[in-house]
């Protein structure tokens, strides 16, 4: 699989078109990903799905699941096949439409659509159109389809906001996607942004599960039903992309959902957008708990403490209960120490827990034994010292995995 972590547009377009048309013209080379026909029954095809498909196709084949789990594709449906690379699924896809149906077959690179192409045109398969063009802009007219099917291609797409749109724009209301993708449990934090080599040969240029869930939720999807899960990288021959795919818990999801009958409101957008849950979960993944904490520590002591001065200028007054305040300050610090204790277990270091536990016990002393401003503020001034040395072991980490320097 490609990675895309830091980059221009162009160098995406460009790394992953010379990636597909190896692996188009040259699908028995080595590749950090599993390709080939067998790939496709790890994977979970049944032999008689893929039965009489071209050989050729089948060599190429570089999905990443099986998306025909969901059972979107009916008899006499229109249905797009979006990054379609050799068009295994395309050509799955035409059988189940019949002759009623039409597939379309849509992918970035042109060494795959001149293989499909050629290839359907040698089979006579008349339910088949073939188009070179990004998944970004469909070149095809609104609610004109009944399905899309995509395999693996979504996580190489540099805008996904802007080509889940599309998706909803190209399916009538009520129509189905059946989709398998690349996800992760974390998002990668390196800056890689000097690093194409990265793109073509990682496994972390995926979107965080519930992040991917919730694009599809606010363009305008229901009824989002991840189907299956698989370890798809354990498949990979590639010892370095099994460990970088174990590091950041990229593994396949299925997911069936549908096409809601109208756009959604600006007013849903935000509120999903705002939704608490979620940016917990954002701060979180990104590791970003820790100075969250501390930001809530350094505000319930210096922000209320401006306030309090503030307040009487404006002829407010303001009674402070001290005990509570303190109180307050502690648990935020606490908070603090207890993220970076945790973080341990990802980086193994001693250190960054350490000096945040030195901090936050002179916090609490001057807070609780003896109150001296300035023993508070050097207090917080090593308990952020323990922070960042946590986010930087933390990202030095994910660096060492990834092979970046
Ligand atoms: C992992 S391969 C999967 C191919 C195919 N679905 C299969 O199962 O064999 C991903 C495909 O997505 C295509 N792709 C990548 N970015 C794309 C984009 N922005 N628009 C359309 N296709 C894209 C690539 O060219 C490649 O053929």
């Amino acid at each position: 699989m490609v990675a895309i972590l830091g980059y221009s547009r162009e160098q995406i377009v460009a790394a992953v078109q010379a990636m597909y048309t190896d692996v188009a013209e040259r699908p028995s080379a080595p590749f950090h990903f599993p390709v080939g026909g067998e790939t496709c029954h790890q994977l979970g095809y049944p032999a008689a799905l893929t039965q009489g498909l071209p050989p050729a196709l089948l060599d190429s084949f570089a999905g990443v699941g099986y998306p025909f789990r969901t059972g979107a594709i009916e008899p006499g449906d229109r249905v797009l096949d979006l990054g379609a690379g050799a068009g295994v699924d395309s050509l799955i896809a035409s059988r189940l439409v019949g002759p009623e149906g039409r597939v379309i077959a849509l992918d970035l690179t042109a060494a795959m659509t001149r293989k499909l192409k050629r290839t359907a045109e040698a089979q006579g398969i008349a339910n088949l159109d073939v188009i070179q063009a990004s998944a970004e802009r469909l070149p095809l007219p609104d609610a004109s389809l009944d399905d899309i099917t995509s395999n693996g291609a979504l996580n190489l797409v540099p805008d996904k906001r802007l080509a889940i749109a599309e998706m909803f724009r190209v399916l009538r209301p009520g129509g189905r996607v059946q989709l398998a993708d690349v996800v992760i449990h974390r998002p990668v934090s390196v800056d890689c942004h000097e690093d194409p080599r990265l793109w073509v040969e990682c496994v972390v240029g995926a979107t965080v599960k519930e992040d991917l869930l919730a694009l599809f939720a606010e363009a305008g999807f229901e009824q989002i039903d991840p189907v299956g899960s698989h370890d798809y990288f354990a498949l990979s021959p590639s010892a370095q992309t099994r460990e970088i795919a174990a590091g950041f818990g990229a593994h396949t999801l299925e997911i069936g959902m549908r096409r809601a009958a109208k756009a959604p409101s600006p007013f849903s957008h935000w509120r999903q957008r705002l939704d608490p849950r979620r940016a917990w979960r954002q701060l979180t993944r990104r590791g970003l708990l820790g100075v969250a904490a501390l930001g809530l520590a350094l505000t319930s002591c210096y922000g209320t403490l401006a306030l309090v001065g503030l307040l009487p200028l404006l002829g407010i007054g303001m009674a402070l209960d001290e005990g509570a305040w303190a109180t307050a300050i502690a648990a935020f610090v606490l908070l603090t120490l207890a993220v970076q204790v945790a973080g341990f277990r990802r980086h193994r270091a001693t250190g960054p827990p350490l000096v945040a536990a030195a901090g936050a016990a002179t916090v609490l002393y001057a807070l609780f034994v003896d109150y001296h401003a300035l023993t508070e503020l050097a207090g917080f001034v090593v308990l952020a010292g323990g922070v960042l040395w946590n986010l930087r072991r933390r990202r030095r980490e994910e660096a060492r995995l990834l092979g970046v320097a």
